[in-house]
């Protein structure tokens, strides 16, 4: 989703705003701009192709510059076009006071935007963004900081907000509320950013802005104000980005690689786990642990469905209820409350809007036990829950989760056992096993990948439909959601999921042979249930693609294909299922065509509600 960069340096910025930008590239955006400041002129150039588009139209125009800002944008409110991408502008492009790149949405936009008409601002745009640009340069008397504290006043929404003004050539303001933003401290200048990964290469001493934070940003120092105007200091931290993970070595796409990363990132996710214990989510876990009477589990996407996994696993080990809530329902919701919940909010990027938004709902409910299952230890997520624990993935490029879904998983999976060690149902015995087949599930994970020239041939057959069906049961349903939701992401087929008990319910009258029903089938206590349900779609004419275990009794025909796992895997097994959808979807996606890392319309990190 959109991304920001600025900087006041002593050196040319244009090729670190550029970088920046690419680094911001995988969370997904349609347009790009920037805008430097030089020899007296604030100068720009948009695109509404790839950042490497935009790079050549600078380099054409010969832009360089020491202070200027830049931005990626992901369409809100108007489409992706040259006059809607930003920086946008005030009073006029062609005469520019103010420029500014915004991410987030400003909900009274129109009633600000028909003041500022009447003031006489004229608007280039359909933008929301626009209006905060004129607001900016109409209330600007020569202190932009000022101005900017002024218009973020009139605002209602959210917003990251980076400023500059040729009239203050070695300044930017940066704003945030409820979208990410941080300084950058460097040896020759200071820097914003949505995201720490976009200095990545520059500086690696990130301070992180709080909402409502203000910030004056200059060559040989900074400056912060809070919501209040109180001047304030924020911790500086030192973040180490692994850049490594945007090569692609020998994989076609990021996606390929992150699918075949995971053996790998369920081993670093394990790594420091020595026991079960309560400890693992924090110094702080154990009383709370003790206290927990319900768990509510709030995510979005591929996070919600781990979250689904987890309820199963909670409730059969822990014996704790658990509700598990798509974070943008929750957070507008009316529910009843409970002090004694454990709030998990479970999410890849830990920037999420409405993950973020549910979890601050469920703390102003008065729910204070709060646990962030998070793969980016500095994100706003991680600092607002009192517990976390940090999967280890790596960064994920790929905008389908994969690697990080299952390790969400290995996460959740922990904290079931936690949580049932805590009221005294684990056995010691019990968690040796357990954790003994945590161990083995790199190994096991390989043996899945080795199966990938099975699915190829099966994703030509996928590649030609127009709709599939996905049937679990039990704890593999959340499996089945997963995997419809990887194969419409990525290869924009029509997919959907259902608990297969479900299927005479509806879904059976969409059954023919040319919908390919796609069968998560372990070898469990649901196997035979699953099986009926099989058998109602074989004598309608379905034809069924089958991910069995090594031993489930499931007869290949003509209108069955079978593929076996090697092994069936108790609990864990969602995790082991879900790899085969991956590679499913990929490989569809593969033979039709489409933009795998980047799909169309989707973003990484959605960071607007
Ligand atoms: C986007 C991504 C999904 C992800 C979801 C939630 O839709 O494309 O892959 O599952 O956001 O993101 P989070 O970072 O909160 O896990």
């Amino acid at each position: 989703m959109c991304g920001i960069i600025g900087a006041v340096a002593r050196r040319n910025i244009v090729p670190l705003l550029l970088e920046g930008l690419q680094r911001l590239e995988y969370r997904g955006y349609d347009s790009c701009g920037l805008a430097v400041y030089d020899d007296g002129r604030l100068q720009s150039a948009r695109s509404t192709a790839r950042v490497s588009d935009l790079a050549q139209r600078v380099a054409d125009l010969g832009l360089q510059g020491l202070t200027g800002i830049a931005h990626t944008r992901w369409a809100t409110h108007g489409k992706p076009a040259t006059h809607n991408a930003h920086p946008h502008f005030s009073p006029s492009e062609a005469q520019p006071r103010i420029a500014l790149c915004h991410n987030g949405i400003i909900e009274n936009h129109e009633v600000l935007r028909r003041r500022l008409e009447e003031a006489g601002y004229v608007f280039a745009s359909q933008t929301d963004t626009e209006v905060i640009a004129h607001l900016i340069d109409h209330l600007y008397r020569g202190d932009l900081f000022e101005a900017v504290a002024q218009a973020v006043a009139q605002l209602h929404g959210s917003y990251a907000l980076a400023v500059c003004s040729p009239e203050e050539p070695h300044r930017v303001v940066g704003a945030r509320q409820g979208s990410p933003l941080v300084v950058g401290v460097g040896a020759d200048g200071h820097y914003l950013a949505s995201d720490a990964l976009a200095l990545a290469g520059v500086t690696d001493q990130i301070v992180y802005l709080e909402d409502g934070d203000i910030v004056d940003i200059q060559l040989e120092r900074y400056w912060l104000a809070d919501a209040d105007g109180r001047a304030v200091t924020r911790p500086q931290r030192t973040v180490q980005v692994h850049t490594g993970a945007a090569e692609l070595g020998p994989y076609r796409h990021f996606m390929q690689k992150e699918i075949f990363e995971q053996p790998r990132a369920v081993a670093d996710t394990l790594k420091d786990v020595e026991g079960v214990m309560p400890e693992l989510f924090g110094d702080k876990a154990w009383p709370a642990f003790a206290r927990v009477r319900t768990v509510l589990i709030i995510a979005c996407g591929s996070s919600y469905y781990a979250g689904l996994t987890a309820k199963y696993w909670i409730e059969t080990l822990a014996r704790i209820p658990v509700t598990v809530e798509i974070a943008s329902e929750y957070r507008y919701r009316d529910s009843p409350t409970d002090p004694d919940t454990l709030v998990v909010a479970v999410s890849q990027s830990g920037e999420t809007a409405d993950t973020l938004g549910a979890l601050r709902h469920a703390r102003a409910q008065g729910m204070d036990m709060t646990l962030a299952i998070c793969n980016i230890a500095s994100s706003s997520l991680v600092r607002e829950c009192a517990l976390s624990f940090i999967t280890h993935a790596g960064v994920e490029i790929g905008v389908a989760s994969t690697k990080a879904f299952t390790t969400q998983m290995v996460a959740l999976f922990l904290l079931a056992l936690s949580l049932a060690q805590v009221r005294g149902r684990l056995s010691d015995s019990e968690e040796a096993e357990h954790l003994k087949a945590l161990r083995h599930l790199p190994l096991a994970l390989q043996a899945v990948l080795a199966q990938e020239p099975q699915i190829i041939a099966w994703a030509e057959r996928f590649a030609r439909c127009n709709d599939a069906l996905f049937l679990g049961r039990g704890m593999h349903y959340p499996v089945a959601l997963e995997g419809a939701l990887k194969l419409k992401e990525i290869s924009y087929l029509h997919a959907e999921a259902y608990p297969a008990g479900e299927l005479k319910h509806g879904p059976l009258a969409l059954v023919s042979e040319d919908m390919p029903v796609v069968t998560v089938a372990p070898n469990d206590a649901l196997l035979e249930k699953l099986k009926s349900n099989m058998q109602e779609v074989d004598a309608r004419g379905g034809q069924l693609y089958v991910f069995a275990d090594a031993d489930s009794a499931v007869t290949a025909s003509p209108s069955v294909h079978v593929i076996r796992l090697a092994e069936h895997y108790g609990l864990l097994s969602p995790i082991l299922h879900t790899v085969p959808l991956q590679l499913l979807a990929y490989h569809t996606a593969v033979i039709r065509g489409t933009d795998i890392d980047k799909p169309r319309n989707l973003a990484k990190s959605v960071t607007v509600e």
